[in-house]
C-alpha cells in the first residue's frame, strides 16, 4: 500500500515530445516558401512587361523595379526553388514522410471533410496528422512546383528545350501553363497562410520541429 503510494508521489520524467517536422523538412519549407514569394512577386513584374490577360499587377505587389530588375531576381530564386525542391521532395519521398503524412488521398474523405470545414468543425489542430484537405493541397501545390518549374524551362530555352515547348503547345502555351501554375500557387498561400494563422501552435511546430 505504502509502495504503491509511493509510486503515485514520485513525479514521472515529462515523455519526450516527439519531432513533428524533422529539421530538413523545416528547413527547406522555409527556403521554398521564400523562393517561392520570390518568384511570384518577380514574376509578376516580367507579367507587366507584355500581361498576356488584359490586367498588369499593382506595383507594390512586385519585384525588381523594371523587366532587367525582376528577370534577375527571377533567374536568382529559379535555382534556389529548384535545388531546394530537390532535397525537399527527395527526403519526402526517399524517407516515406509523403506516403505516411501525405497518403491516402481519398475523395470520400475529402468530401466529408469539406462538409465539416462548411459546418466550421474540421480539424486542423492538430500538427502531427493532415486532413484530407491538407492533404490533397499539399500534394497538390508539390504538382504545380513541378509544372511551373517545367513551363518556366520551356519558356527559358525553347530553342534547346524544344520537345518541352511543344508538349505545353509552344511558347505561348507554356507562357498560360506558367501563369496557370502561378495562379494556384498563389490562391495555396493565401489559403495555406490563412489556416496557419488561425491555428498559431502550426506555425510554432513549423519552426521548433514539435
Ligand atoms: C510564407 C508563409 C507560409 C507559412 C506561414 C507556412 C506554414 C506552414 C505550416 C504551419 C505547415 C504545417 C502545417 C500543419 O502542421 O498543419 C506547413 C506545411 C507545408 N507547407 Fe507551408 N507555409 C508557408 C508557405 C508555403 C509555401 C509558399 C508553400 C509551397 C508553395 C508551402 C507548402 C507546404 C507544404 C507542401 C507543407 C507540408 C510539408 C510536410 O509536412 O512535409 N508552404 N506550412
Amino acid at each position: 500500500m505504502t509502495d504503491a503510494i509511493g509510486d503515485l508521489a514520485t513525479p514521472r520524467p515529462a515523455a519526450p515530445i516527439p519531432t513533428i517536422h524533422p529539421l530538413i523538412v523545416r528547413t527547406t519549407h522555409w527556403i521554398n516558401a521564400a523562393a517561392v514569394l520570390v518568384m511570384i512577386a518577380s514574376g509578376w513584374e516580367i507579367y507587366n512587361a507584355s500581361p498576356i490577360l488584359p490586367f498588369r499587377f499593382p506595383t507594390a505587389l512586385t519585384l525588381g523595379g523594371w523587366l532587367g530588375g525582376a528577370l534577375l531576381w527571377h533567374f536568382a530564386a529559379m535555382w534556389v526553388l529548384a535545388l531546394n525542391f530537390v532535397v525537399l521532395v527527395g527526403y519526402g519521398l526517399a524517407s516515406g514522410r509523403y506516403r505516411r503524412k501525405l497518403w491516402p488521398i481519398r475523395p470520400r474523405e475529402i468530401l466529408a471533410d469539406i462538409r465539416d470545414a462548411l459546418r466550421g468543425k474540421l480539424a486542423h489542430a492538430d500538427p502531427a496528422h493532415y486532413n484530407a484537405v491538407q492533404k490533397l493541397l499539399y500534394a497538390g501545390v508539390l504538382g504545380l512546383i513541378v509544372l511551373v518549374i517545367a513551363s518556366g524551362l520551356a519558356i527559358w530555352k525553347p530553342v534547346q528545350l524544344q520537345w518541352l515547348t511543344a508538349l505545353f503547345g509552344g511558347f505561348q502555351g507554356a507562357r498560360i501553363v506558367h501563369f496557370l501554375a502561378m495562379s494556384g500557387i498563389a490562391g495555396f498561400i493565401l489559403v495555406h497562410v490563412t489556416m496557419a494563422l488561425i491555428v498559431p501552435r502550426t506555425i510554432l511546430a513549423m519552426l521548433r520541429g514539435r
